[in-house]
Parts: C-alpha cells; structure tokens; sequence
C-alpha cells in the first residue's frame, strides 16, 4: 500500500511532543512491513538539520492557491534515519516556517492552513496518488476537507484520509479568513454544523471538526480515549461530532519504537541490560546520579519527564516532589513549558531545592537524558489529568522502570495496578491512581516507595514483568494497515 503521511511533527528533528514519535515510529513499522510510506511536513527553520540526511531540493515549481493568488514553494527531501521526508518551504514574507519555534506564532492557524493547502497542491502536481492520506491533529484537519472539495474532482478521485486526534484539547479554531485564504470559499455551506462551524463558538470555524467530518476514518490514539471522548467533556466540545460519526471512529492504541526505546542496544545508556540482565541496569541509576550530582545512597529515584503542561497534572508533580522526598526517595525532573508562568514556577521551586542532594530539577529538552532517566530511575510518574494516550508510561515500562499514573486515557489502557489491577498478578505492572488529588497521588506513591524498600525482591519482580509487555508498533501497526485497508477505494 501506498501511504503518506501529513504531519507537522517527526522525531528527532522536529519534535515537541509525542505527536513525532508516533509520526516516525508508524511510518518506520509500515515500511518494516513492506508498504511505501512518505511523510510531508513543514520545512522549520529550527529543525535539527543534522539527522537529516541527503537534504536536496527536488521541486520548485510549485504554487500554492493562497487568497487571490498564489505563493511559491520549493520541495525538499531528505531522509530522516531512514524515512523519506518532504519539506515544504514557502518563498513569502508570512515567512511561515522561519520563526525559530514550531509552534506558539500569533498565525498558528494561517501557518498549518496554509501548509495542509501545499501539502495537497504538492501530491497533486507531482503526480503522486496514494491510497492513503494519513494526516495528524488539528494542524492537518483541512487536509481531508481540501481532498474532498477540491482535489478529488480535479484528478484525486482514489485517495481516502485517515485522520489521527492526538490532543483534543487544541482544535485549530479560527474565522471565515480561512475559507478565503484556501480558497474553498463558500462560508454559508462550510460554516454549517454538520461541517466546520464549531460547536462551542457559532462563529468560529473548528479545523479538527473538519478532520472528523470529512476523513473516511478517524482514530484517537487509545481505546480508552476513545471512550472518554464520546461520553466525557474530555471531548472538549467535540462530543457531539464524534457521536454523529461513530461509525468511523475509534481508537488505536500508540505503540513505542522499541528501536529507539532499548535498554539492550541505547547508545545513550551507561550499561546495556535486559530483562534477564537487570542488575545492569543499577549501573545506569549510578551514572544517572553522576550526572545529575544527586547523593549515592540506598534510596528509590522517582522521576518524571514530559511537557509542563497543564494536562500533565504540574500541581501534582510538583506535589509528587516534596511527597516522594519526605518518604526518603530521591526525585528527578525533566521537562519544559511553553508557559511563563509554569516555568516560573518550576525556576523558582528548582531554586528552593537547590541545595538539596535527592532532587535535580532539568528545566529544557533533552533527548540523551530522557533516556538516561528512563534508564537510571526506578519509578516514573504520569499523574496526567488529561492524556488522549502517553509514552513515557510505555517507555519506563520497556526499561524496568516501574510507572506510577492515574487513570485515564491510554494510562488506564497500559499500566495495570500492582495491588488492585484488573489482571492476575503475575501480569500487573505498575500503580494506578484515580482522583487527581494529593490523595489519590499519595496512595499510589506510598505502595510503589514502600515496596522498593521493604520488598526489594518483589519490587524487582514488577520491574520485570512490565518489561514483558510488548507496547511495540507490531500490533498499532496492524491496526492502521487494518483502517487503511477498510477505507482504500476498491
Ligand atoms: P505529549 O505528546 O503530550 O507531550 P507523550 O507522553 O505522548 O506526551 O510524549 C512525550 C514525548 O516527548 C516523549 O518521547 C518524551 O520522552 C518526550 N519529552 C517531553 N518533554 C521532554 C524533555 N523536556 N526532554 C526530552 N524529552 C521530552
Ligand atoms: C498527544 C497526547 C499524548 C499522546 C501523544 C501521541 O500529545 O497528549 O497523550 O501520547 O499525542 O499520540
């Protein structure tokens, strides 16, 4: 099968969360399985440049429909550890992709409108047909909406779209200049409710509303969310929409590229190991505490690593830090915010336990040390209040690292309680909590510390039954080839 992707995110080169992950680990288990896969995004000025390979123009005739005219663009590819990537570059003093930031512009929405219109003007003048168009969040909601408007009766009559919700919680909302700076026009028929008008804001047109409506298939990304989605507000308004077209709803669940997520062959790592070779894995805490200068002492690390955003449950990390050092564990922290007043917040507590040998707050990005983490810590913390699916669950998981998360989203599909889960206990593999509350978080806390120290051998044992679980692409894989299938024109 023939498939491409539209997206505005892969890893490593232009990643802000999770979205690129899933981006390069699906293209990567397609093309295992034999299927042609190409990906096309934004070509970011602040892109990492060095992991991509061959980078070379390879069409620059290409005018994009925008208002009354027309913008030019060149098309670049590049291989990105071994995807085959194409980026647009548009020539035009929005200078849409050149802002040093992927996202967080004043013109968000106008940037990825822009780019879903050249993605589809790109297939269609280089002649290239796939079967399926799988397109991501709200920045590529248009895409379906375009195919089917436009392309479809000018020579795309075959294609057919899946579409990937990874956030609800960031729909792409915007006014009618949409409809004028594509093209598509016609405000009276596109801002109806059963296509784009947004359901919260009548005068708002809604870009993922337009994804769900118009793909042949909509997923979100675990089955869990799926369900949160429909009968929750978690659907952030959506609600309604997905109901109306349950049939081609669902959800798949993300898988974790055990390429780049192995404990036995990460380059990153101090010590390679294995289930069956876990002491191996104390050299890594070891190296973990050198770098991070924390005390070398008979202690637990509990960690965290992902985006400080509100959906993560920051009050609740930050809760989790001062709860995790008054049972005796150590703590250490790796994340980011677009936010200024989170960041302030996380300096200033960063500040407060400077002094302090059991804790290390790491406030930016790093891959390497995302992986050392994952390597070195023995407990890893997701008290998300929001999470359509997560991967650092699944990434602890793979490296022996036992997760303690609340349940929701693709939290509750993953983790399953030590003590209470709904499997036999020789297939548990971490703690869960329900309320998001100092509580609920304490709970879990408390039975994950108290087990690592009074019960190292079974503590051990949980480690390695959750590196027993296989959260690989294999199975997701499937499960896309299977909607993708059901959806090809026959
Ligand atoms: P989300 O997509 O909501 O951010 P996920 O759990 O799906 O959450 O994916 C987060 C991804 O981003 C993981 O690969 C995680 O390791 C990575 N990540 C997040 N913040 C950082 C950071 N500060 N440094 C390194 N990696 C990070
Ligand atoms: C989103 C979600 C996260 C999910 C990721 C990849 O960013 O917040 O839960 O894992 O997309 O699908």
């Amino acid at each position: 099968m023939y498939v491409i992707q539209v997206a505005s995110e892969i890893a490593p080169v232009a990643k802000v969360g999770g979205l690129a992950d899933v981006v390069f680990g699906l293209t990567r288990e397609l093309e295992t399985r034999g299927h042609d896969v190409e990906v096309i995004l934004p070509k970011y000025d602040c892109m990492w440049y060095e992991q991509i390979w061959g980078l070379h123009r390879v069409f620059d005739d290409l005018w994009v429909p925008w208002y009354g005219g027309a913008i030019h663009c060149s098309v670049y590819f590049g291989w990105v550890h071994g995807r085959k990537c194409f980026f647009i570059e548009p020539h035009s003093p929005d200078n849409f992709f050149g802002r040093g930031t992927f996202y967080g512009c004043k013109d968000d929405l106008l940037r990825f409108v822009f780019f879903s219109r050249a993605a589809l003007e790109f297939l269609y003048k280089s002649g290239k047909r796939p079967d399926v168009i799988h397109c991501h969040d709200w920045q590529t909601g248009l895409v379906p909406v375009l195919l089917f408007e436009i392309y479809q009766a000018i020579g795309m009559p075959n294609q057919r779209v899946c579409y990937t919700v990874h956030n609800f919680r960031h729909q792409g909302v915007g006014g009618v200049e949409l409809l004028w700076a594509t093209r598509l026009g016609r405000p009276e028929y596109y801002a109806h409710h059963d296509r784009l008008r947004d359901n919260t804001h009548a005068h708002g047109l809604n870009l993922m509303k337009g994804g769900l409506v118009y793909a042949n298939f909509a997923t979100t990304v675990s089955p869990h969310h799926a369900w949160e989605v429909r009968h929750t507000e978690q659907g952030c308004g959506l609600q309604s929409t997905i109901n109306v077209h349950q049939v081609k709803f669902g959800g798949v669940l993300n898988g974790c590229d055990y390429d780049v997520w192995n404990p036995e062959k990460d380059w990153h790592l101090a010590r390679h190991y294995g289930a069956a070779s876990i002491d191996d894995k104390y050299v890594n805490k070891e190296a973990l505490r050198e770098r991070l200068w924390l005390r070398k002492d008979w202690k637990p690390i509990v960690a965290y690593v992902g985006r400080l955003d509100a959906q993560k449950g920051v009050q609740l990390i930050r809760h989790a830090i001062h709860f995790a050092l008054s049972r005796g564990a150590q703590f250490v922290l790796l994340g980011s915010s677009p936010d200024p007043a989170i960041s302030r917040e996380f300096w200033g507590l960063k500040q407060q336990l400077n002094n302090n040998p059991d804790v290390h707050l790491e406030l930016g990005y790093s891959d390497q040390l995302a992986h050392m983490i994952f390597a070195g810590a023995d407990m890893v913390l997701v008290p998300s209040l929001y999470e359509p699916c997560g991967l650092t669950q699944m990434m602890a998981l793979r490296y022996g690292t036992v997760p303690i998360v609340r349940a929701v989203g693709g939290l509750a599909d993953t983790v399953v309680d030590r003590d209470f889960g709904y499997k036999p206990p020789g297939e548990r593999n971490g703690y869960v909590f329900d309320h998001a509350d100092a509580a609920g978080l304490e709970s879990a806390m408390r039975r994950a510390i108290g087990l690592w120290f009074d019960y190292p051998a079974e503590f051990r044992q949980l480690m390695v039954q959750g590196m027993c679980y296989d959260y690989s692409w294999n199975y997701p894989g499937q499960h896309y080839l299977n909607i993708y299938e059901h959806i090809r024109a026959k």
